[in-house]
Order: C-alpha cells, then structure tokens, then sequence
C-alpha cells in the first residue's frame, strides 16, 4: 500500500494569511448599539490587520433634504459625537489595524447642503465630511474607494429590488470583484469568465432597522451582519465570508455571539 496520509497531501498554513473586518453602514445615531459593540468586541478577538468601515457611518439626518421628523432630529452635533464614539472604540480595540473609512451618500449628504449655503462652505472644518468627523485624530483613512488585493472595496450607488441583484449590477458596472455596503442586505453574486473567477458581495447593515428610515409601517427587506475576508499572500487567493446578524446573536467558529438587546452603553448613551 502506498505510503500516503490526508494530512500529507492537504497542507494547512496559517503564516501568511492577512485579516480584514468589513464593518457596514451604522447610520449613527441610528445605529443598532448592541450589533456594533458586539463587532467591536469581536474584532478583539479576531484581530484583523485591516478595517474597512463601508460608509454611511453617519446618517447626517440633519441634512437630509427629505421631510424631517420633528422628534428624529437630533441635531448635527450629536451625530458627528456617536460616529466619533465609534471611530474611537474601533481605534481603541484595534490599536494596530490599517483602517480605511469610505464615503457614502449619507456623508455626501454633508457636501451637498454645503454646496446650497457657500456663506459657509469655505471654512476648513466643515469643507468635507472627514474633516467635519476628524477621522485623522483617529489614524482612520478616508477614501471613496479602494482595490483591496484585486477587489473593489467601496460604499456602492447601485440599488436593486433583491438581494443579490445589486451585487450582480455593480458587477455588471465596474467588471471586477467587490465588496459594497449601501443596500442594507446581504449577498453574494459569482461570475467565471474567461479572465477567472469573480464575486461581488453585499455586506448588510449594522443600523437600528426601527430608527435609521420612516419606513410607514412596512418590514425593510434589509440584513444586518458584517463580514470578513481573509487573504492568502502567498498564494494570492481571497475568501469573503459574511456573519449575519439575527437579532442578538450571531455565529462564527462554531461559536455563538451573544448580548442582550436592552443592554445599556453608558458611554455611547450619554451621548
Ligand atoms: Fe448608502
Ligand atoms: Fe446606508
């Protein structure tokens, strides 16, 4: 009999693999508080080497040129306050990791009010939204987009009714793989051509789904969850792995995630 084992023939090697947290919008102050502190905490654990926040970490509801609820306006400040309590917890947990902050069209929404009262636009401070959120006090970069070892990592512009449709019209627009927030639902969509193999995912959300939008009594076809992707240097291969998020719990490794909904944030509630 020949002299074979499984383990000769398949190799496991952990050396050279670097770790990235996709982290989707938040939509502070309308954030799911339990979610994100629960990321956060995770990422303790999983130590990534990079972070990707996909954008829409503000609502900036303030702005919004929709119909404003009067008991929904909580006022530009508070917002800027959480999304910086974040940045900072993320920071904090993460003293190592190359963070990466995309722009969305919430923070879009910043410009745009600008750009309708220039009597104010030219100060500094408030001449764009990583500015307006100091995201270089917490080392964080800020970029509308970035290729991540061949994948397209941005907020996205393209929304279709289903899950999955949009992944598969930001393919069909940009013809590489990535990696999108901005729908609020979770998907994947593979393609093989003759130039390879090819994804682009959806990465959920992590907002309070009763809060972030006035959604008149109907159930948003949204996931909340976030994802990972883990990338072989080496070999130069990538996997996306995506955690959705039920309730208050999710699962990884075999293990289960678990915080309580009413849990109490003293620092992030004082806000
Ligand atoms: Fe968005
Ligand atoms: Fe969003």
């Amino acid at each position: 009999m020949a002299d074979w084992s499984l383990e000769k023939m398949v190799k496991k090697e952990y050396r050279n693999v670097e770790k990235t947290l996709i982290i989707p919008d938040i939509h502070c102050p309308y954030e799911d508080k339990g979610a994100v502190h629960a990321v956060v905490a995770f990422s303790k654990e999983y130590k990534p080497d990079k972070i990707k926040i996909l954008g829409d970490i503000v609502d900036f509801y303030a702005l919004s040129k929709f119909d404003k609820e009067p008991d929904r306006i909580t006022g530009l400040q508070k917002e800027i306050d959480v999304a910086q309590y974040y940045l900072d917890l993320i920071r904090k947990s993460n003293p190592k990791a190359d963070i990466t902050l995309f722009e969305g069209n919430h923070e879009i929404r910043l410009m745009k009010y600008l750009r309708k009262n220039p009597e104010i636009s030219s100060l500094r401070s408030i001449r764009s939204a990583d500015r307006l959120l100091e995201v270089s006090k917490f080392n964080i970069k800020y970029r509308t987009n970035e290729i991540h070892h061949g994948i397209l990592v941005k907020h996205g512009n393209v929304v279709r009714k289903h899950s999955a449709y949009t992944a598969k019209g930001e393919f069909d627009n940009e013809g590489t793989s990535g990696i999108s927030g901005h729908t609020h639902r979770l998907s994947a969509h593979y393609i093989t051509n003759r130039n390879g193999q090819h994804a682009w995912y959806e990465m959920g959300h992590l907002c309070d789904e009763n809060q972030a939008e006035y959604m008149e009594g109907k159930v948003p076809n949204w996931q909340k969850g976030f994802g990972l992707v883990e990338y072989d240097k080496d070999r130069k291969i990538w996997r996306v792995e995506q955690i959705p998020i039920i309730g208050d719990s999710f699962i990884y490794g075999s293990k289960t995630y678990k915080w309580r909904s009413n849990q109490k944030f003293e620092d992030r509630d004082s806000l």
